[in-house]
């Protein structure tokens, strides 16, 4: 192989090595998306679809027959006074009608807590939980 030759197979090699290897590599070992949502609330987004979402939308200010509950984990703390957000948004569901949201009526069915199981509502909650502002 006369010197030529070898330099420019040298030079394809190192291209290899240099730019597309570590290219590849990167590629690979980029960190895989967060999961956003763990097996439980997933589950509590199914039920939320079944359940909930032909009156309550997730998105800002869609009004369906109840409020949207977009960012509802923020506010849930904050409706009445002593109660967690967890407490609160599973009042919401196994007793809906002990608080009323202003500017809204006692729609939301009272059977509810009857009709799902205990992790059913588990799951919706810990689901709700995730719907923070800006999301
Ligand atoms: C038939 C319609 C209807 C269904 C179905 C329904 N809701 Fe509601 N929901 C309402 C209405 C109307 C309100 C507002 C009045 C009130 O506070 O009870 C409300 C209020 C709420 C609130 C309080 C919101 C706030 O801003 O404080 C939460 C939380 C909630 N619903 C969760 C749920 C969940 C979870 C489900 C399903 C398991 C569900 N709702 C199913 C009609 C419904």
């Amino acid at each position: 192989m006369s010197n030529i030759f070898f330099r420019r197979f040298c030079l394809i090699f190192q291209f290899i090595f240099l730019i597309i290897l570590p290219v590849g590599c990167g590629v690979e070992s980029s960190p895989p998306p967060t999961p956003t949502l763990s097996a439980l609330a997933i589950k509590g987004k199914q039920v939320f679809s079944a359940e909930c979402a032909r009156c309550h939308a997730v998105s800002d200010d869609t009004v369906i027959v109840g409020p949207s509950l977009a960012g509802i984990a923020d506010r849930a703390g904050e409706r009445v006074e002593g109660v967690t957000a967890e407490g609160y948004l599973l009042q919401s569901i196994v007793a809906p009608n002990r608080y009323v949201v202003d500017g809204y009526s006692e729609l939301m069915p009272a059977d509810l807590g009857k009709k799902l199981t205990g992790e059913d509502v588990d799951a919706v909650v810990a689901y709700l939980l995730t719907l923070q502002d800006g999301e």
